[in-house]
């Protein structure tokens, strides 16, 4: 006799990801083809029509950057468009070139990875050892969660702590019975939310307690904050023997890859040489690499530090204009990502076609991206978008998401007779 599978939470979960995955396409809200035949950074055309584009994370402006081109072309004049090698066998001299560059601009120890996943891929099944414990931010990225996985497959025990929570976490390092370490892995910027993790009692934290590690995904903070673009984290702390942090380059760095950077060059050369994706896969590609060692060259002159005022500036423009104009948004960080959480599928689908009539892009989201019943627009700035593209693009959001969230109005009649009937009526 068959029995009736029940689907496992997976498979549900699985389910309403496809659900909201292909109303989304159909809606047009997401997997778009873009119809520009040349980059502009500030618009993309979508069904024929021109829209300031708020859905872009090259923050610093260096996606279509000359120099950057030009490291691009000249690295494939070099080497070709693909030099198809682990680089556990060979690699071309640019590797060395871009990780020289890295090592200077972290002011530690790094290792390259050709996408920010598979940097944590690489580096936390080697960091992590048997005995020890992961704590994991609850909203950390999907790419740490992965990773959690594999190391759940290898025995560790894998323990989720409310977001940014410092407090819970200090709590389960403390009851940590185990030999081994405890690591919390973490975002430095929350990709939704655009809110900041908490360097500076992070680090203090670590001073509490020795057997804490701290391994911080910091894709969207690097580049556009700290010295030579470091990050976020890195210019709210310092470097600490027990911190390791991971970016990635196709943000504010123009390029492609990703890196890990810790403050112990023996344990950078160990995850090099036996992280698995390194041993098992492909390289950064040539072109990739060419634009990154530009990328590099520009993070490490003066340019960076006027670029990064510039965008700084941008950024406090939103945070004050949002605060002014009461737009109820997540967070209000010092970051380029932010978040207007509606609640269901269908106002952020009402209010996203709605500024999208109106000429905005912005990142319509929902599950999985975010918890079930939080969707709602995230939106980003580059140094691309003008202060008075931002300042329209506010004034459109506010005008189209008021009517979302205001209260309902319910009529009270306060006249004495009709507070208090004299006596009950019946009807
Ligand atoms: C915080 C964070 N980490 C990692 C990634 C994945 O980066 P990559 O495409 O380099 O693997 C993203 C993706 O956008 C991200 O937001």
């Amino acid at each position: 006799v068959e029995k009736a599978l029940s689907p496992t939470r997976g498979d549900r979960m699985m389910r309403l990801f496809q659900d909201h995955a292909s109303r989304a396409r159909d809606l047009g809200i997401s997997r778009q083809l873009i119809e520009d035949d040349l980059f502009s950074g500030d618009s993309i055309v979508l069904g024929g029509k021109r829209l300031a584009n708020f859905g872009l994370c090259s923050y610093l402006g260096l996606g279509d950057d000359e120099r950057l081109k030009e490291g691009a072309h000249r690295a494939i004049d070099k080497y070709g468009t693909s030099y198809s090698s682990s680089i556990a066998y060979t690699a071309i001299p640019l590797y060395r070139d871009l990780s020289e560059r890295l090592a200077t601009i972290f002011g530690a120890s790094v290792v390259l990875a050709p996408t920010t996943t598979l940097a944590h891929l690489a580096a936390l099944p080697v960091l992590v050892r048997p005995g020890d414990q992961v704590l994991v931010d609850s909203v950390a990225h999907a790419s740490l969660q992965t990773a959690t996985q594999l190391l759940q497959a290898n025995g560790i025990p894998v323990q989720k702590v409310p977001h940014n929570d410092l407090a819970a976490a200090e709590t389960a390092v403390s009851e940590f019975d185990g030999a081994g370490r405890v690591w919390l892995l973490i975002d430095g910027v929350y990709s939704m939310h655009g809110d900041l993790a908490a360097a500076a009692e992070l680090d203090a934290l670590l001073d509490r307690h020795p057997r804490l590690h701290v391994y911080c995904d910091d894709a969207h903070g690097f580049g556009w904050d700290g010295e030579h673009g470091r990050g976020t984290y890195l210019a709210r702390s310092s470097w600490h023997d027990r911190l390791v942090v991971a970016a990635g380059l196709s943000k504010s760095f123009g390029a492609t890859g990703g890196v890990i950077a810790m403050p112990d060059p023996q344990l950078a050369d160990l995850v090099e040489l036996v992280g698995p994706p390194l041993t098992f896969g492909g390289p950064i590609p040539p072109a990739s690499l060419g634009a990154a060692v530009a990328s590099a060259d520009i993070h490490l002159s003066e340019e960076l530090a006027e670029r990064q005022s510039e965008f700084k500036d941008r950024i406090d423009l939103v945070n004050k204009l949002a605060a002014d104009m009461g737009i109820p948004l997540s967070a209000l960080d010092p970051t380029p990502i932010w978040y207007l959480e509606l609640g269901s599928y269908e106002s952020m689908a009402k209010l996203f076609l709605g500024m999208r009539d109106d000429g905005f892009f912005l990142n319509g989201s929902a599950f999985p991206v975010v918890p079930h019943g939080q969707a709602g627009l995230r939106f980003t700035i580059t140094l691309y978008n003008s202060a008075r593209q931002i300042e329209d693009m506010l004034t459109c959001l506010h005008e189209r998401s008021r009517p979302l969230f205001a209260p309902t109005e319910i009529e009270i009649d306060l006249t004495a007779e009709a507070a208090v009937p004299e006596k009950p009526t019946a009807t």
